[in-house]
């Protein structure tokens, strides 16, 4: 089978591998063969299609013909420092096959081409696919997969690269207060003024986690959604920020909130009326035993005055 998309500047001319392709890679001995998989991508409303990302038409040639082999595990594939990345902010896309992989790739969704390929230089490296500076264009889901001594690999679960920073930062506020008893649960509101489809809570700290739900529209015109949290357990930071975005862009984000720390007591809130009780009738008592007194001094002082008048 013979592929071909009209990008910005070039033809490119694909040919799936085996059978299929042969006459058309007869023709253009110099084209790209791709496996199968994103031979599927090409189908449908993926055609016309514009190349994202440092896609080098010529580093792409490939002369040899991918075999989907079945037998090689899928790699590994993740992000470096992470998968959520601030605008601008580098960020590196690893990918990890075996001892013997021979070339990896990468693959960016709804891209009928590699997005980049790399040779690992000594056995066993992984590979590093830099971005400089995360935009938008960068932002969705990737995966990867790698040529081994039997052909290529299945291509690994998806990763899903984020690019924060984008729109007005949304509020997130603690319910009914960042106070909470230790053990206790709390929600936190994330809201704004823009009509995210979803917002994000992200747990900073040692076990990044984050949680993503729908918003709801408020009376007053505001989009938020309430989440969760708990029980609270002190001795640990409970550090959040949130992010909303559109439901046509789920891999931008906005600016986050403001972080939000929570204030973890370690004592029930019980204790603290009784000692504030405890706390109150010493007072009280206190004012009390002054006030004799002070009536005891005024009145031994008047009783000399009286005896002068006389
Ligand atoms: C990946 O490549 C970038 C850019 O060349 C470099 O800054 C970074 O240190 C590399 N990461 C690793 C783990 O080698
Ligand atoms: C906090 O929530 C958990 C799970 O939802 C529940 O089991 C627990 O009883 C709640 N604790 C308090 C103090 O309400
Ligand atoms: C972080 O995760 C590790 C492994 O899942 C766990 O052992 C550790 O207790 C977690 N730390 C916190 C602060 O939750």
């Amino acid at each position: 089978m013979c592929l071909s998309c009209q990008a910005l500047w070039t033809l490119y001319i694909l040919c799936t591998a085996g059978d299929h392709g042969k006459q058309c890679r007869d023709t253009f001995p110099h084209c790209l063969s791709v496996t199968w998989w994103e031979s599927h991508t090409l189908t449908g409303n993926s055609l016309p299609w514009m190349p994202q990302g440092p896609l080098a038409p010529g580093l792409s040639m490939d002369p040899r013909t991918p075999v989907q082999a079945d037998t090689l595990p899928k790699p590994t594939i993740w992000a470096e420092p992470g998968s959520v990345i601030p605008r601008g902010k580098p960020v590196a896309i690893r990918c990890q096959g075996t001892l013997e992989t021979q070339e990896y790739r990468l693959h960016k969704e709804r891209n009928p081409v590699p997005w980049d390929q790399k040779s690992p230089l000594e056995p066993g490296e992984k590979a590093n696919f830099s971005i400089p500076h995360m935009t938008e264009k960068y932002s969705g889901t990737y995966h990867c997969y790698y040529l081994g001594p039997t052909g290529w690999s299945e291509h690994s679960d998806p990763l899903e690269l984020v690019v924060t920073g984008f729109y007005t930062k949304p509020t997130l506020s603690a319910l009914p207060s960042p106070l909470v008893i230790s053990g206790g649960n709390v929600t936190l509101q994330c809201g704004s003024k823009l009509g995210f489809a979803r917002f994000v809570l992200t747990k900073e700290g040692e076990n990044k986690t984050s949680w993503t739900l729908d918003s709801q529209r408020q009376p007053n015109g505001q989009f938020q959604a309430l989440f969760p949290v708990g029980p609270v357990i002190p001795f640990h930071k409970w550090m959040f920020s949130c992010y909303g975005f559109y439901r046509n862009y789920p891999h931008v984000w906005s600016h986050p909130s403001d972080p939000l720390e929570l204030l973890v007591s370690a004592s029930h809130p019980q204790d603290y009326t009784v000692e504030n009780l405890i706390r109150m009738s010493a007072a009280g008592l206190i004012l009390v035993v002054l006030g004799i007194l002070l009536f005891q001094a005024q009145h031994s002082q008047k009783r000399p005055q009286e005896a002068d008048r006389k």
